[in-house]
């Protein structure tokens, strides 16, 4: 049984599951089992449902990156199909937090909020919280929500979300107590489950999952696994359904994009994956995301260069500038070899915007570092930068190293680096000023009801005044002034294909 949702077939789909036999054995197909726990926990959902007289309401939530936005789709796609109604309110009957542990500040608002949480389920004792995602993965924290935050009903990870619907069956099945299910590792994908897309003309798309690179700073590797590459069979088809049902924008996610396709039976480089997603009829515009750069080829600087679809915007993270700090960090790249990059970058795809993530105060780190680093960001020319101040992540290599900076003189370092990136993607946004392009148009503005806000291929945002009913299509604006880090601008033709 292979199954995409989407609005079309969803009818379609929740029939199917109706006529699941529950009463049956387990399906031993991994998919098919979930669709059976789907229908069980359908029915635990319409009891709910009976006893409160109203759907039940459900609100997830997502801290940190696109693809934990990518598994929350996932889990509202399956949320709906059992019968919950998604809400934005987080005083409602079932809430979930997707969460995130790459930095120690992630983790600290997801205790802060369940505190909140507490006070919701005291007043509505039949509420059912669940956590989930890369905090889940750290047995530190299992440990202090087992010990103080026993009003938690479920908490899985990330290598097991595919059994989100046989979770929630236990959870109903586990009347009030905590279930607990963390895997390791797994080496499994599980493909054609439901999902639900918060936009209906672009989506998000893993073609890996894990990383296999152990980055000293870095605790992705040990809560997201190793790495694992989806086939192209099932990425391709997954855009095609995608495509069919009215997107015109993807972003392939990966956490090492370049690297993708090597551990498949049958290896595919990830610029071949790319030129066969090119050929898909409709598909407007390809994004992805994150690239190494140690990993980064010419065969895909050639590519991208030739790409009508591919947009004009690449985030390839530096972390730091100092060669002596990328050989503590076990980036595998130095100073000059990213320089050597990124000018041949420039070189063969002038209108390329480049963004970038920067640590700084890694263990060790010096002033002398701090200005390699800003010698970086003047030499590259950012279009945007993210800077963040390094978080030491227990069980991580840096965390023992010796040297780690106070936080005063972190704090000196990062005021440096953020001036300079913005000074410098200050320039490069400005520099399109008065230049017609094009921008795929994404919601209204939230500020301004007259307004429209799109992204221009380069990812930078154009608000302009505009109707509702241009949402998800491409569309010509004139880009007439430049404030700050976006546009104001003006349409200047109808709609673009
Ligand atoms: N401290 C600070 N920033 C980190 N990142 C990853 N781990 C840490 C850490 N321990 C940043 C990196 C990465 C981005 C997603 O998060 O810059 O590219
Ligand atoms: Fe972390 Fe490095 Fe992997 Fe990125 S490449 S997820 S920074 S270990």
């Amino acid at each position: 049984m292979a199954i995409y949702v989407n609005k079309e077939n969803a009818d379609e789909v929740s029939a199917l599951i109706e006529k699941i036999d529950i009463y049956g054995p387990v399906p031993a197909n991994e998919t098919e089992r979930q669709y059976y726990y789907m229908a069980k926990v359908r029915r635990h959902v319409e009891a709910l449902t009976k006893e409160l007289g109203r759907k039940p309401g459900c609100c997830v939530v997502t801290f940190g990156c696109q693809m934990n936005a990518r598994d929350s789709e996932k889990l509202v796609g399956i949320l709906q199909l059992v019968g919950y109604d998604i809400v934005e309110t987080e005083q409602t009957d079932f809430v979930i937090y997707n969460t995130c542990t790459v930095r120690d500040n992630a983790n600290q608002r997801v205790y802060g909020r369940l505190g909140e949480l507490k006070r919701y389920k005291r007043q509505n004792p039949q509420m059912k919280i669940a956590l989930c995602g890369c905090m889940m993965q750290e047995p530190a924290v299992i440990e202090k929500l087992q010990k103080s935050y026993r009003f938690v009903n479920l908490i899985f990870g990330t290598h097991n979300i595919f059994k989100f619907p046989e979770l929630l069956n236990s959870m109903f099945e586990n009347n009030g107590g905590m279930t607990i299910d963390i895997w390791k590792d797994t080496d499994q994908i599980v493909e054609d489950l439901p999902v639900e897309r918060k936009y209906p003309f672009k989506s998000g798309i893993n073609i890996m999952f894990g990383c296999n690179n152990f980055c000293t700073y870095c605790i992705v590797p040990y809560v997201r696994g190793r790495e694992r590459s989806r086939r192209p069979e099932d990425i391709i088809a997954e855009i095609e359904a995608l495509v069919a049902d009215g997107v015109v924008e993807i972003m392939l996610l990966g956490q090492n994009v370049n690297s993708y396709g090597k551990n498949l039976e049958h290896p595919v480089t990830f610029a071949q994956l790319l030129e066969r997603v090119e050929q898909i009829e409709g598909l407007k515009r390809i994004r992805f995301m994150t690239s190494h750069p140690k990993d980064l080829s010419d065969e895909l600087i050639d590519l991208m260069a030739k790409s009508k679809k591919i947009c004009r915007h690449l985030h390839l993270p530096l972390q730091s500038g100092s060669t002596r700090i990328l050989k503590a960090m076990n980036r595998v790249y130095t100073k000059e070899s990213y320089l050597e990059l990124a000018a041949k970058i420039r070189e063969k795809i002038p209108d390329m915007a480049i963004s970038t993530d920067i640590i700084v105060g890694f263990p060790g780190e010096t002033f002398e570092d701090i200005l390699e680093t800003i010698d970086v960001v003047e030499k590259v020319q950012y279009d945007n930068a993210f800077t963040f101040i390094y978080s030491r992540r227990t069980g991580t290599p840096a965390a023992s190293m010796a040297g780690q900076v106070p936080d005063d003189v972190v704090k000196k370092h990062f005021d440096l680096v953020l001036q300079k990136v913005q000074e410098v993607s200050r320039e490069r946004i400005r520099q399109y000023e008065g230049q017609t392009v094009e921008v795929l148009v994404e919601e209204k503005n939230g500020q301004d009801e007259r307004l429209m806000t799109g992204r221009m291929s380069n990812n930078t945002l154009v608000h302009f005044p505009g109707t509702e009913d241009l949402i998800g299509k491409l569309v010509m604006v004139r880009l007439v002034r430049c404030l700050g880090f976006y546009y104001m601008g003006e349409q200047v033709a109808k709609e673009n294909g």
